[in-house]
């Protein structure tokens, strides 16, 4: 057989800035679904036995965002799954050309000001924002990445929608299997 690429696992992958609740919210969705959930930073914290902010403190952006394409390949090999990746991982066209078409992108939208306070002192934890103004930086970081993430297949809101209600409309919107 020639031509026509096998497709891959059908995921859902949840983006949005941080702060929106891809960790928190995919996990339990995951649950919900009985599918199993994958926290892309966790992995590649795990694979490389070091921090997100340690990568980036000590290697960089250009750095975290290689081994951020590295993790997504590793995708093809798992079964459908609810997946969590950081925040900038929509922003390269090479990492949803890795998952697609079998897989569907949510995004999870929340604004600056909500995000900054679901994050408390957690903010610290993330390297685009421990200094400066996190609201601030969130903010630029949205209106230089709402082009991409409007790119998704599906939104959620996850200010109007209750705490289950999330959760409830991330599992329907996962990829049958
Ligand atoms: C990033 C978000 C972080 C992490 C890295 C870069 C970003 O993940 O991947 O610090 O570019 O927005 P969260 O979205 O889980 O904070």
């Amino acid at each position: 057989m020639t031509g026509t690429p096998s497709p891959g696992p059908a995921h859902l992958i949840l983006i949005g800035l941080p702060g929106a609740g891809k960790s928190t919210h995919g996990r339990r969705a995951a649950k919900q679904l009985d599918r199993p959930f994958i926290d892309l930073d966790k992995r590649i914290a795990t694979t490389h036995g070091r921090s997100v902010a340690n990568i980036f403190a000590e290697d960089g952006e250009a750095a975290f965002r290689a081994l951020e394409r590295e993790a997504t390949a590793s995708l093809a090999l798992e079964p459908p799954s609810i997946v969590a990746p950081g925040g900038g991982w929509m922003l390269s066209p090479e990492n949803v050309a890795l998952v697609k078409p079998s897989s569907t992108i949510v995004w999870l939208l929340v604004s600056p000001a909500a995000a900054v306070s679901r994050m408390g002192a957690r903010i610290g934890l993330r390297p685009l924002l421990r200094s400066g103004n996190p609201l601030r930086t969130l903010e630029d970081l949205l209106a230089k990445r709402r082009q991409r993430y409007a790119e998704a297949d599906a939104i959620v809101d996850t200010e109007t929608l209750s705490w289950q209600g999330v959760v409830d409309a991330i599992a329907a919107l996962a990829p049958p299997i």
